[in-house]
């Protein structure tokens, strides 16, 4: 059997023979790099439905199996027996970290999640109310000119020096984003606590390290919060070539600094029909209201003259239930007595999985409930508000773009990113 992949071209009745590239998972590839010079023609792959972009080692996914490992571990072993530094460290040295190689990792993270004061100052250049995903955008870019000296990497060391150092201050950024949105002043990182508490420490924590205080005391944070936490930044650490990461590589193909390729995927990952969901889903559960309402919105997500779609439904890859999904919606019923969920945008939630996962449209189209679908609800309950869901998912993926962008820099096959066009003007 050759390992070639031959094509006719109908009106000339040409053949032209490509190879095929055996993958260690997942479909082969047919290796049209030769297709314009063989052929004199593009092909045409509206939203890369076929089309892969690159070689990658990192994250796997079978869509149709509902199916997803970093490193050739599956999500479901470290969701739930895993940390998500143990997840970061897995992505980043594609191995996991033995106790000592776990502290040091730990240790450098905190060390580093300080933020240059002059950093700080960028954000009062933002007018009250900026939404964060915008302020994070353009904090992460900044970056760069504090760390202009990564646009050169030669060792080993320097690719994690620079990776840990972005790890690390994401979630502070992250916070100091949402503080300024709404006017309050900024929390410094706690060097005490663990990357997920402290995060949630720098959202919720009064000038002093004190936390809110009720008439029962104070309101500290619970250890299930940054457990729940964890997890999502686990679920959400890499999924191979999205369109957040698809725009990571290009910037790092043309050569640029990586974090402005960091503050590009961020950018890319704010869009709704993206990262983006996680918070117009909640807004849409509010939006629905009651659940005599449900059935209504229903068919305007069927209408084809509508365009309004049900939020944190369908997916491009998964064709079945989101894995991550699944992992959320376990951690939904763990968390459901102990955080109090909101009960009441929950039933309206489930309400539209059970039609939607029994209707014939939603069928037919293999849309299940993606990641966002459940993360908003569970957020919700840890007191963050909506407009830092995305955020959140920036800190959980950005170990998994730095991961990418580490990748591509070391192929040394790997060319500036420059698709074609069918041209239909004058
Ligand atoms: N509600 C209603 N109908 C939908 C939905 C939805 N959420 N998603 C897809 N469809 C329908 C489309 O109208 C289309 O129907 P048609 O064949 O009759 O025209 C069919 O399903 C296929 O949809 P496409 O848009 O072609 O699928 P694509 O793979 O390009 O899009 C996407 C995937 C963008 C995620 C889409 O399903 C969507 O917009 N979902 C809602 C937004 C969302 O939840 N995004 C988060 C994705 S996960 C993530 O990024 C973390």
């Amino acid at each position: 059997m050759k390992n070639t992949f031959t094509m006719i071209d109908n009106q000339t009745g040409e053949k032209y023979e490509f190879s095929i590239l055996e993958s260690t998972r997942g479909p082969s590839v047919v290796d049209i790099s030769t297709f314009y010079a063989k052929t004199g023609k593009f092909t045409f792959d509206n939203g890369f439905t076929s089309t892969a972009s690159c070689t990658s080692t990192i994250t796997f996914i079978d869509g149709l199996k509902g199916e997803l490992r970093y490193r050739g571990i599956t999500i479901e072993e470290l969701a739930s027996k895993h940390s998500y530094l143990e997840a970061c460290y897995l992505l980043l040295n594609e191995k996991l970290p033995n106790e000592r190689e776990l502290l040091e990792f730990d240790l450098e993270l905190r060390h580093r999640s300080l933020v240059h004061e002059k950093l700080r100052h960028l954000f009062a250049a933002f007018p009250a109310g900026a939404h964060p995903m915008a302020s994070l955008s353009s904090a992460v870019a900044a970056l760069s000119t504090f760390y202009y000296d990564h646009i050169q990497l030669s060792t080993e060391d320097n690719y994690q020096e620079m990776a840990r150092r972005i790890i690390a201050k994401i979630p502070t950024l992250a916070a100091f984003s949402y503080r300024h949105s709404i006017g309050a002043p900024f929390i410094h990182p706690d060097i005490e606590l663990s990357y997920s508490e402290n995060f949630l420490y720098m959202i919720r924590a009064y000038p002093g390290g004190k936390m809110h205080r009720g008439v029962d005391g104070e309101k500290k944070i619970k250890p299930i919060e940054v457990k729940a936490l964890d997890t999502i930044f686990t679920l959400h650490a890499d999924h191979e070539q999205n369109a957040s990461t698809t725009t990571v590589r290009s910037v790092a193909s043309t050569g640029a600094h990586p974090y402005v390729a960091i503050s590009a995927g961020i950018s890319a990952l704010w869009g709704r029909a993206h990262g983006g969901a996680n918070e117009s889903v909640i807004k849409q559960l509010e939006m629905i209201g009651s659940l005599e309402n449900v059935d209504a919105f229903i068919a305007r997500a069927k209408d084809p003259d509508d365009d309004f779609r049900l939020m944190g439904f369908g997916h491009r890859v998964y064709k079945n239930f989101d894995p991550r999904a699944k992992a959320l919606k376990k951690l939904q019923d763990e968390l459901k007595d102990e955080l109090k969920l909101d009960s009441h945008l929950m039933e309206i939630a489930q309400r539209i999985e059970e039609i939607a996962l029994n209707d014939e449209y939603f069928i037919s189209r293999n849309l299940y409930p993606n990641i966002d679908f459940y993360s908003g609800v569970i957020l919700t309950a840890l007191g963050i508000p909506k407009s830092m869901f995305t955020p959140i998912f920036v800190i959980g993926r950005t170990v998994g773009w730095i991961t990418q962008w580490i990748e591509f820099k070391k192929d040394t096959t790997m060319k500036i990113a420059r698709p074609r066009q069918l041209y239909l003007g004058k």
